[in-house]
């Protein structure tokens, strides 16, 4: 022990006495800083009296490719202390304003998406604590605040009244000597089991990873102001398995009340599977049991099969959209069916909100995308909803865009009349100029060959059925003589999203950007194709933007 503080020590003076430091008072708002991302790099604190000290790693350069921001409400009216183990120059840079750097161009930036949810600097992945709470969804994620790529977890927030429409809030989690802040959830604890809030103003709590070198740690946090503020529990972390599965990798957990058995429920990925954790007040945990076969990010509801409410089962999701069908009695789950998987593609660690009204299970996804060197990385996909589906393979599970979605949609086009290819891909060639486009359409083949759709040169849909293929999976209609596919197609500046057959199979892909040249001439907007086709029941519209 007494070696290790010396380590420390040591480093602390070692490194404070190479860093570069910058002390003033906070005015104002925010705290602009320089990055690039041909800079390596290095240790950035920030310390000030009553606020925990922050210790990142950041870019600073003083040729930046764009600038990011801190919010400082935290540290009005102290003296913070700034140190960076980088460049002086660069740090000498960072200044403080009311006003976000560039701020004027903020949504207005060429590649940002319009109806996905985006982070105005940094870097963003898996969504966290996702709760309906007093009318607004709450959005929280992982975040890095300071560039684009990923590093410095922290928990990002941003808060919207129809999962749309965001806006983004200040971060509410920031590392800690415990680690930083990795993947978890929400609940409303209404009748204040865990003490953290009173009767009249019971708290929203939440539970997280702590992520650091040694080891993966569950902690909590409580928020007494409806989940602007959190407040994370002295009695971190509530658990600590990384002994017992020999393993570092025991993160992401996801809380539900369990109300049948009157108790909260966390489910945990641990190794190779998910556990399942059960407590009376959200603090102290009794590991129950395990599910092997998953991996990050789990997720864990009861759904009514067809929306029959005597029919209830439970869906166990993974990061990767593979789910199982089971029986939950509150601490254990029975898989009765699986692995399946309904949807592919860019999309990655979805979680599903916690007290939707109505009982609707609503679920939001992130997607790696790039944004072509924007000063923001990574985004949301369409929230869409879920239920479960009798199918000719069995009950499965089926997702489709929120109904929500159809308040962005205006008309632009629409054919009942069966069209050949060549007709529908040049009546819907007049509307290449919007920016987000929404197509329905129904693709019938005559012969059993292949088929599909084309977008600005990039294939959505190549559908074999020879081989009963769909973009390479093997995909087989409700109807198993059917020649015809169902589409619902939406196009942002920088993804595209698709589902199939009303939410049978979904997946989501980069929209990319194809440079027509003379020797490989790129067809721009819809192209089908497949020789001896039809296409019924078209409807185009555009997508408003949610920013503007
Ligand atoms: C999934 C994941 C989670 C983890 C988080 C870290 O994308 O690896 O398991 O909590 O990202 O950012």
């Amino acid at each position: 022990m007494m070696k290790r503080i010396l380590f420390v020590l040591v480093t602390l003076v070692v490194g404070f006495a190479q860093a570069a430091e910058l002390s003033f008072k906070v005015k104002y708002k925010y705290l602009n800083l320089p990055i690039s991302q041909e800079v390596e790099r290095c240790r950035l604190t920030f310390q000030a009296k009553g606020v925990d000290d922050l210790s990142v790693v950041a870019r600073l350069s003083t040729e930046p490719d764009y600038w990011v921001f801190k919010d400082l409400t935290a540290y009005k009216g102290k003296t913070l202390t700034i140190t960076f183990d980088g460049s002086e120059e660069a740090l000498a840079q960072v200044y403080q304003a009311d006003t976000i750097r560039d701020a004027q161009k903020m949504y207005h930036e060429k590649y940002r998406p319009q109806f996905h949810f985006t982070t105005r600097r940094g870097w963003i992945n898996d969504p966290n604590g996702c709760i309906w709470h007093d009318g607004l969804y709450h959005l929280y994620y992982q975040h890095n605040p300071f560039e684009r790529e990923w590093e410095n977890m922290t928990w990002g927030h941003a808060t919207s009244p129809d999962l749309l429409h965001w806006t983004e809030q200040p971060p509410v989690l920031h590392p800690d000597s415990l680690g930083t802040m990795f993947s978890g959830s929400a609940v409303f604890d209404k009748d204040n089991t865990s003490g953290f809030g009173t009767k009249k103003n019971p708290p929203l709590v939440f539970a997280y990873t702590a992520d650091r070198s040694d080891k993966e740690t569950q902690c909590i946090a409580y928020s007494l102001d409806g989940g602007m503020t959190l407040h994370k529990y002295e009695g971190n972390p509530v658990i600590d398995s990384h002994e017992k599965w020999q393993t570092h990798d025991t993160r992401d957990p996801r809380l539900f009340w369990y109300e049948a058995g009157q108790h909260w429920v966390l489910v945990l990925n641990e190794r190779n599977g998910h556990s399942i954790y059960t407590s009376d007040d959200l603090r102290d945990w009794t590991y129950q049991s395990h599910v092997n076969g998953f991996w990050e990010c789990p997720d864990l509801f009861p759904l009514a099969v067809d929306g029959n409410p005597n029919d209830v089962r439970w869906v166990m999701l993974g990061a990767s959209y593979t789910y199982m069908i089971g029986r939950f009695d509150g601490k254990v789950f029975t898989p009765e069916s699986g692995k399946h998987r309904f949807s592919t593609g860019a999309i990655y660690a979805a979680q599903t909100f916690n007290n939707v009204p109505e009982g609707r299970r609503i679920q939001i996804g992130w997607a790696n995308i790039d944004h072509r060197g924007m000063p923001f990385r990574g985004q949301m996909l369409l929230p869409t909803e879920l239920s479960l589906r009798t199918t000719k393979e069995g009950v499965r599970l089926v997702s489709k865009p929120i109904k929500e979605v159809e308040t962005l949609l205006s008309p632009l086009y629409n054919s009942e009349s069966a069209l050949k290819e060549q007709d529908v891909n040049k009546a819907l060639h007049a509307y290449l100029k919007q920016d987000g486009l929404h197509l329905r359409a129904t693709l019938n083949l005559t012969y059993a060959t292949s088929a599909g759709l084309k977008f600005d040169g990039q294939t959505l849909i190549d559908y074999d059925l020879n081989r009963n293929t769909l973009n390479g999976q093997f995909y087989s209609p409700q109807d198993p003589t059917s020649l015809s596919l169902t589409m619902d197609i939406y196009i942002d500046r920088t993804s595209i999203e698709v589902f199939i057959d009303d939410g049978l199979y979904s997946f989501s892909m980069d929209r990319k950007r194809t440079i027509s040249t003379p020797q490989r001439p790129v067809t721009k907007g819809f192209e089908f194709w497949g020789g001896d086709i039809n296409v019924t029941d078209i409807q185009l519209d555009a997508i408003e933007s949610c920013w503007l």
